[in-house]
Formats: C-alpha cells, sequence, structure tokens
C-alpha cells in the first residue's frame, strides 16, 4: 500500500510529540496502519525555533492553507489551537478541499464542531479528535464504539490535567497555586492561555463534546455552568481533607426529560470515591450506560507523549479505513509471522 501522507499544522508540545511518536514506533504503526504513515510537510508560526526534533526532511510551508492543497499532503493535522482564527480557517480548507483532518481542539470543536461534521459528512471525509477530550485516554472511541448500544443517562469526570495537577499537587505538597502553574505550564500540561485551565472553560470545551457524543445531541458549550479553580486555596483544600474529602474540578452532563444540563465546578469528592483517587494530570471519565453500567475511563489527560498518543491513534484510523477492517488486517499479518516459540513453562 502506498504511504499515508501527512501535513502537521503546529509544531508545540503535540506536533513535536506526534513527529516524535511516528519515528519512534514507525515500525509498529506501519504494521498496524497498514502501510507507512510519512509527514511530508509541516507549518507553525517560526520556522527557525528548536523544537528538539528534525524537521529538515519535511517541506516547510509558511502557509497553513496551502499546506492542506498540496498534492502531498492527503491528511491535515491541525495542532495549532484557538476556537477560530487561523485553526478554523485551515480546517474549513482542509475538509474543503476533501482531505481527513484530525485535531486535538477541543476550543474549535465545542464552538464550531457542529459545523465542521457537517462539512466532513458533506465530503465523505473523517473528522477525527480523539486527543480533544481527556488527552492520551480513548474516551471517544469508548463512547462512539464500545458503549455504542447503550442509551447514556450521564456523563462526568475529571477533564483537565491543570487543574487536577494544581489540586493535587496543592493537597500533597501545601504548595502555592501560582507556583504549581507554572510548574503545568513548563511540563506543557496548560493551554497556550492558561486561563482557559484555571477558569473551566477548557474543561467546559471538553464536557460539550463528551455531552453531544453521549446523548446524540447537538454540541451546545454556551449551555455549559462554568466554575474554575481560580478561587480554591491552600486553606479550603485542607479542611475539606479534615472533613474526608478532596476537592476536584469535575465537569458533569446529564441528559433527561428536563433536557440536558453540563456544569463544570470544583467540587467535594469523597475520598472513597475513585475520582479522589485521580492525581497529577491524569484525567477520568464515567460514563453511565443502561446496559453496560457504569463506565470508568483513566489516564493522562495532558502532555506530549499521552496526547500524541491519541493523535496518532487517530492517523492510523484514516489510514485503515481505507483498506477495510482493521481486526481482518491484524489477523492477516498475525499469520505471516512465524509462531513463537512457547518453551517449556
Ligand atoms: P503549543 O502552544 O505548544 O503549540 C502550538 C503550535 O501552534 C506552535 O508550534 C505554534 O508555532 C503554532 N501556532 C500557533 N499559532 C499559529 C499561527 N497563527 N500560525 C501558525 N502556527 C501557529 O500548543 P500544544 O501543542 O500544547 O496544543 C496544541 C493543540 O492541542 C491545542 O488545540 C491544545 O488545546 C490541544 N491539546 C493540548 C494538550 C496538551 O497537553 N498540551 C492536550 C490535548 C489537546 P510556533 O511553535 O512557531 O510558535
Ligand atoms: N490544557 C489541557 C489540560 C490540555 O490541562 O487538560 C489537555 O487537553
Amino acid at each position: 500500500h502506498r504511504p499515508m501522507r501527512i501535513g502537521i499544522v503546529g509544531l508545540g508540545t503535540v506536533g513535536a510529540g506526534v513527529v516524535r511518536l511516528l519515528e519512534t514506533n514507525e515500525a509498529l504503526i506501519t504494521r498496524r496502519a497498514g502501510r507507512p504513515i510519512v509527514v511530508s510537510a509541516v507549518s507553525a508560526r517560526d520556522r527557525t525555533k528548536d523544537r528538539g526534533i528534525d524537521i529538515s526532511p519535511f517541506a516547510w510551508v509558511d502557509d497553513m492553507n496551502e499546506l492542506a492543497r498540496r498534492d502531498d499532503v492527503d491528511v491535515v493535522v491541525e495542532l495549532i489551537g484557538g476556537a477560530d482564527g487561523p485553526a478554523l480557517s485551515l480546517a474549513r480548507v482542509a475538509l474543503g478541499a476533501g482531505k481527513p483532518l484530525v485535531t486535538a481542539n477541543k476550543a474549535m470543536l465545542a464552538h464550531h464542531g457542529m459545523d465542521l461534521a457537517g462539512l466532513a459528512e458533506k465530503a465523505g471525509i473523517p473528522l477525527k479528535y480523539e486527543a480533544a477530550v481527556a488527552g492520551g485516554i480513548p474516551v471517544i472511541k469508548g463512547l462512539r464504539e464500545g458503549a455504542a448500544a447503550n442509551e447514556i443517562s450521564r456523563v462526568y469526570g475529571i477533564l483537565n490535567g491543570t487543574c487536577n495537577y494544581i489540586l493535587t499537587t496543592m493537597e500533597r505538597d501545601g504548595s502555592d497555586f501560582g507556583a504549581v502553574l507554572e510548574e503545568a505550564q513548563r511540563l506543557g500540561f496548560a493551554e497556550a492561555d492558561p486561563t482557559f485551565d484555571i477558569d473551566g472553560i477548557d474543561a467546559a470545551h471538553k464536557l460539550s463534546i463528551l455531552a453531544s457524543l453521549a446523548f446524540g445531541t447537538q454540541i451546545d458549550f454556551a449551555g455549559v455552568d462554568i466554575h474554575g479553580i481560580r478561587n480554591v486555596t491552600a486553606d479550603d483544600i485542607r479542611e475539606a481533607a479534615g472533613l474526608g474529602y478532596r476537592i476536584r474540578l469535575v465537569g458533569m452532563a446529564e441528559n433527561d426529560a428536563d433536557g440536558l444540563f453540563q456544569r463544570v465546578r470544583p467540587i467535594l469528592v469523597p475520598t472513597d470515591h475513585p475520582l479522589a483517587h485521580v492525581g497529577g494530570p491524569l484525567n477520568a471519565v464515567v460514563a453511565e450506560g443502561n446496559f453496560v453500567g457504569s463506565l470508568f475511563f483513566q489516564g493522562a489527560g495532558a502532555g506530549e507523549g499521552p496526547t500524541a498518543s491519541a493523535v496518532v491513534a487517530d492517523l492510523i484510523d484514516v489510514a485503515r479505513d481505507e483498506y477495510g477492517d482493521p481486526f481482518a488486517m491484524q489477523v492477516a499479518h498475525l499469520l505471516r509471522q512465524p509462531k513463537a516459540d512457547s518453551g517449556n513453562r
């Protein structure tokens, strides 16, 4: 099979991570995708910046919309961020040019997801966004595929790694809010504008996407009631602990006869609840289905490796889709392998 050629726009924490992951796991990705996934072109703001990756094999394209239209780009990967502006324009150009789009941009999806999904649907091409919600946790696939047969009544969880990192580090060390936020920024967890994290907006972006998937409703970001963690103090955390609780920023969405209810706020979680044990930049999502019961997804919600992992998983899906059933491909691959020596255990 011919390689799937991708163009990456945005080479920050996530974009550079995607390049590194494609390189490091090249052989297994090729095997699982059914063909090589190769970067042919890249774009960002500053061509000369040291990103810790070698971009010399790729074409550098200053105009990202031109990148999306290039003949040597089969799939566009948008990793810039921002609800509107260049990310949205790129997404529209890519889908308009009939190119599958992979994005980690929850802000853009929360505001324009229905519009972009409409463009993708019209063109009959994939729009993939596993990395946009809960970083490395395959929660989009989990809901869309794993829980596909269920009526989901409620979906909730810890959806922002930066806030969880701040709250749990303050809880552990009694450290200062501002200092931990700076650390989260340095570690690549925070948004370019970290007020999106600490004011609960990023969690609300993700919640609105999850709710739409879970309930089959339109994405309704404007309908989320949002409170962040800006005013949570070390004293609050200590007092909560004294009463047997931990403070977590939780997003919750419910859909019932009264309509869709979505809210993000710091809440007191009893120490024996699984969400109380989700620490650092981890995220967790609980979905309640009428046949499967309660599903609990947990993993790294932010950072280079986990987010790149979700982006590349989407790319593998796109590569496979063109060539049919992934399970059949995996079986075919295994049948070609020599049998492992099971030894005498
Ligand atoms: P960064 O700020 O680290 O990187 C952003 C990249 O986009 C940079 O390479 C920057 O260029 C480029 N860029 C920004 N504005 C423009 C522009 N106008 N034109 C061209 N290029 C531009 O962000 P992240 O990698 O952290 O995040 C990328 C996306 O992934 C965002 O949507 C974010 O919400 C999402 N995300 C991030 C996660 C994380 O843990 N970091 C987790 C899940 C999703 P340059 O480098 O030249 O300045
Ligand atoms: N800033 C986001 C967070 C990145 O901290 O969760 C992952 O979406």
